[in-house]
């Protein structure tokens, strides 16, 4: 990687900013920071750093594609820039937007067991509410409404792990050829599985190997390195969860059966969750 590394400044053409050719539009809490930062490991792709959150916010928006494209990494022609926004994935007015910038972008799109993410996610959020000294609700209370005792699809967190119906409106506009589908359960064990088919499906030729994946059992995750640099993900991806009734998580599986039933149709992919 690392002579690769160096023969990037053997590209002929423009070292410009470009607005992205690939994006990871989500799913949140789904491995999305894994899969963008190892993917920037590969010679011929370059990453936007921070999510840009420009096509879910108005503010960002109004600014315009010359200040996203201001934003974006230093790219030869032929490689490949990647952003990463989770939120893009639930928003109504996004795909239209992106598809307004460019209707061949290649969309990452990266899932996870819908119910893990469900944890996932509520144990962020709390997270960040402690942060701010403020009191975390009880998981039970915010998943189950107690007056018709099901599942509460108004709880955002269940909402967003409703992965058929957020697909929908993208593939009402984008051709799923343009998409690729990460099994964020695979990445979290088997980096080198999922990146190899993001390669493929990008069009690059194949650089990772096992070499540029370990695991570190103090983390308790894969690290990624390089001939140069040895680097794990930020202590906030990665926490523990917060411990489920078990009742509740069977709620949630029965809950989630259809849609998962109808995801994988959708993504013609054998199903690899409850259905
Ligand atoms: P948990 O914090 O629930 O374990 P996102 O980046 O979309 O917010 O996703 C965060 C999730 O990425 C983490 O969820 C973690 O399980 C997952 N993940 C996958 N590979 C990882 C890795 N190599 N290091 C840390 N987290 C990883």
């Amino acid at each position: 990687l690392l002579q690769e590394q160096s023969e990037r400044k053997n590209h002929s053409g423009n070292l410009l900013q470009r607005n992205p050719n690939c994006i990871i539009i989500g799913v949140r809490k789904c491995g999305t920071r894994a899969l963008l930062e190892f993917l920037s490991i590969h010679p011929n792709i370059q990453i936007s750093k921070s999510e840009m959150h420009f096509f879910n916010k108005e503010h960002n928006y109004k600014k315009g594609l010359e200040w996203y494209r201001k934003e974006m990494p230093y790219t030869y022609e032929d490689e490949i820039t990647i952003e990463k926004t989770p939120a893009y994935f639930i928003t109504k007015k996004v795909p239209e937007r992106i598809y307004k910038m460019n209707q061949t972008i290649k969309l990452l799109i990266i899932f996870r067991d819908p119910t893990i993410r469900v944890i996932s996610d509520y144990t962020q959020v709390c997270h960040n509410r402690m942060a701010e000294n403020k009191t975390c609700f009880q998981f039970k209370d915010l998943v189950m409404n107690p007056m018709i005792s099901k599942v509460d699809t108004d709880y955002r967190a269940v909402d967003t792990s409703i992965y058929c119906k957020h697909l929908l409106r993208w593939l009402r506009l984008f051709p799923i050829e343009q998409m690729h589908f990460v099994d964020g359960d695979i990445l979290l064990h088997n980096p080198l599985h999922e990146l190899r088919k993001v390669e493929t499906f990008l069009k690059l030729e194949h650089k990772f190997t096992a070499d540029n994946f370990y695991f570190n059992s103090t983390r308790g995750f894969y690290c990624m390195r390089n001939t140069t640099t040895e680097r794990c993900l930020s202590s906030g991806k990665g926490r523990r969860h917060a411990k489920v009734d078990p009742h509740i998580l069977d709620n949630l599986r029965t809950f989630f059966q259809p849609y998962n039933k109808r995801l994988f149709k959708m993504i013609n992919h054998v199903c690899v969750y409850r259905c």
